[in-house]
């Protein structure tokens, strides 16, 4: 196969720092990277730096006679198989979107003929501006591709999405790009569960946990990314539904069993969700009144368990994952789990490490029947990322 080719447009933000290492992992991987720096990238990285990772010069003015008599801007804009922007600021995107051409970098985004992808990062406030929803609506319909903004904690002390996508991320989606998009799931079908649920006690009042869903979600859209046509049965959470899944929306663990079961046949089951163990014997009609009287004591009953429903079902799954979430003997645990549960593999998240629950970084293992695979500590859209990564490869 001929060398692919990038070109690397490196726009101004914290987030350039993690292009020297983008620059780093694409060489690594053989594909050529001709980089273009823009101004403001400059004020964060050096072309110097650039260079010597990318191994090539470095772009960076628009008027530079001596670039024009070696190569002209429109040239370069087709010099490349794809153009990368990284990162993409919120500035890049609404030059992008408005056909704007002041400068190299935008310049070359209006000349080029080759398919775009952009890895924004940014202030969570500037990603969630009406500017900028509509500057990225625009930039998807014109065929612009997009991997991340990752949420979490920011280099400007605040916290949500807008954090540039890990460079692993970027080359896995740049090599998606490459090889036209290569979606090793597309024809699968995957079933997630994800969230809390919610088991009512009253109209009013009800027993649920703090999961936040992130983790599911996260998978339920690196499975879509993959080209598998995705059902994420969710109970209730603040998430946006990720890009190209259909989302089911229920409350308590009867209503996602349902729910999950009427989403089969699938090829893939992935169950997230913190179901509670036990729901309330009884549900009150209307409201349990105070009557003075010391409180009543609940009495539970247990809930059905979903993953273990669908790993003994008729219409089981070829491939059906739990998680566990474990705050010591990790191996063995898991091990048991996945006796007891009747499922392929256990993603073991170890709880014990503080700021897990709720959090966006996990820390976790793959146990399969084969053993135990520990992964470093990551943020939960990269575990999404690896672990669909491993699921393609089970259906190669
Ligand atoms: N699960 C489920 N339905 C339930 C309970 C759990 O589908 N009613 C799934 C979860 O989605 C997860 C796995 O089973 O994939 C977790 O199993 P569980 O037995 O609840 O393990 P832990 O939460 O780790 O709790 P414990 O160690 O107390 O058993």
């Amino acid at each position: 196969m001929d060398q692919k080719r990038i070109l690397l447009i490196v726009g101004g933000g914290i987030a350039a720092y993690k292009a020297l290492e983008l620059t780093r992992l694409l060489r690594k991987a053989g594909v050529a990277v001709r980089p273009i720096l823009t101004q403001a990238g400059a004020e964060f990285v050096t072309p110097l730096s650039l260079s010597a990772l990318a191994e090539d010069k470095v772009y960076c003015e628009l008027f530079s006679l001596t670039d024009e008599a070696e190569m002209g801007h429109i040239e370069l804009s087709r010099s490349a198989d794809l153009v990368v922007v990284a990162p993409a600021t919120a500035d890049l995107m609404a030059k992008a979107a408005h056909g704007l051409a002041g400068d190299l970098a935008s310049t070359t985004l209006l000349a080029t003929d080759k398919p775009v992808l952009m890895a924004p990062a940014m202030n969570v406030r500037m990603w969630e501006h009406s500017a900028t929803r509509r500057n990225l609506a625009t930039l998807r319909a014109d065929g612009v591709m997009f991997v991340g903004p990752d949420e979490g904690a920011m280099a400007c002390g605040e916290y949500g999405p807008g954090r540039m996508a890990e460079p692993a991320a970027i080359v896995e989606a740049v090599m998606a790009a490459l090889g036209g998009g290569a979606r090793p799931l597309s024809g699968r079908r995957a079933l997630v569960t994800a969230g809390p649920t919610v088991e009512a006690i009253d109209p009013v009042r009800m027993l649920t946990n703090r999961s936040s869903g992130k983790q599911g979600y996260a998978i339920a859209g690196a499975l879509a990314a993959l080209g598998c046509e995705v059902t994420l049965v969710s109970g209730p959470t603040a998430l946006p539904t990720p890009a190209g899944v259909v989302r089911v929306d229920v409350e308590s663990a009867r209503e996602m069993l349902a729910a999950s079961e009427a989403a089969l046949p699938a090829d893939i089951a992935v169950c997230v969700a913190a179901v509670a163990d036990w729901r309330p014997a009884e549900t009150g009609e209307t409201k349990i009144k105070k009557d003075g009287k010391a409180a009543a004591p609940i009495a539970l009953v247990e809930n059905p368990d979903i993953l273990a429903n669908l790993s003994k079902g008729r219409r089981r799954p070829r491939l059906v994952i739990g998680f566990a979430a474990e705050t010591h003997d990790l191996e063995a645990n898991a091990q048991a789990k996945l006796a007891k549960k009747g499922c392929d593999w256990i993603v073991a998240n170890d709880v014990s490490v503080a700021g897990t629950m709720g959090g966006d970084d996990n820390a976790v293992a793959l146990v399969t029947k084969g053993g135990i695979e520990r992964w470093e500590r990551m943020a939960k859209g990269e575990v999404a990322r690896k672990l669909a990564g491993r699921i393609a490869q089970e259906f190669r």
